[in-house]
């Protein structure tokens, strides 16, 4: 079941999902939260920080896996999601950098690179809240739209859409990677909670297929109708209002 909860704008979403992620700390100290990059958690993540410093939430015992992972560039490139994570948040708090998992972009044979993947979320437990964004195309981590719905970590080739709407991180078009590694529907679905976070008006198609329209592999984001913990937090722009 979809849960929608109305946001004013980007602040109150950032404001919300940092409130839930702390409750979620605080509730199980040791979680395993699966995070997103993007633009949607950039805000959520300078609230934890905020928080964090404040002596309000405590990471000592969190692991992380991230959903995805642009297939070719290195840890220490400033555009791969690893360096992303550590600027936005990692380095900034007290986790252990041995509980931080991402996709190895650098790892050239995919099967490996996937296989390694789904064998650290199976190790473990699985995750207990699974942050999301959603693409413009309805998207979620790389999972583009196609005929199925994955299951598994696996590499894509991103869609033109994507690419076009990822190139504003990168200063020419030719430099956005055409390739990923993400995680599958699959794993996403068998997370225990999901927060997925929807900000402007370029998401609002994707957010009212993904709440009111078929299930359907074309638009990824709609698998997540057969979950039984989801949260939305969107804000006006995103829901078209
Ligand atoms: C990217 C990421 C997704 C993210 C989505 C939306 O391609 N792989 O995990 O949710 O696009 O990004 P943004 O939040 O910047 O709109």
């Amino acid at each position: 079941m979809i849960q929608l909860c109305r946001c004013r704008d980007y602040e109150d979403i950032s404001q919300r999902a940092a409130e839930l992620l702390t409750a979620q700390l605080t509730w199980k100290k040791d979680s395993t939260l699966g995070l997103a990059t993007g633009g949607s958690p950039v805000g959520l993540y300078r609230k934890l920080r905020e928080r964090f410093a404040e002596g309000l939430v405590d990471f000592s015992e969190v692991k992380t896996v991230n959903l995805d992972e642009y297939r070719g560039l290195a840890p220490e490139n400033p555009q791969s999601y690893r360096y992303f994570m550590e600027e936005n948040l990692f380095r900034h708090v007290n986790i252990h950098p041995e509980n931080t998992y991402v996709p190895n972009g650098l790892e050239k044979d995919s099967e490996t690179a996937c296989r390694d993947y789904d064998a650290v979320i199976q190790r473990l437990g699985g995750i207990d809240l699974q942050l999301l964004g959603i693409g413009r195309n309805g998207h979620i981590g790389f999972n583009e739209p196609s005929d199925q719905f994955s299951s598994g970590t696996h590499c894509v080739k991103l869609s033109e859409n994507t690419i076009e709407a990822n190139q504003r991180f990168f200063e020419r078009r030719e430099e956005v990677p055409t390739e990923a590694y993400t995680m599958g529907c699959g794993a996403i679905l068998r997370a225990r909670r999901i927060l997925l976070l929807a900000s402007g008006r370029d998401k609002a198609e994707a957010v009212h297929a993904m709440l009111y329209g078929p299930i359907t592999p074309q638009l990824p984001a709609s698998i997540l109708q057969l979950h039984e913990n989801v949260l939305v937090l969107a804000d006006e722009e995103a829901l078209g209002q």
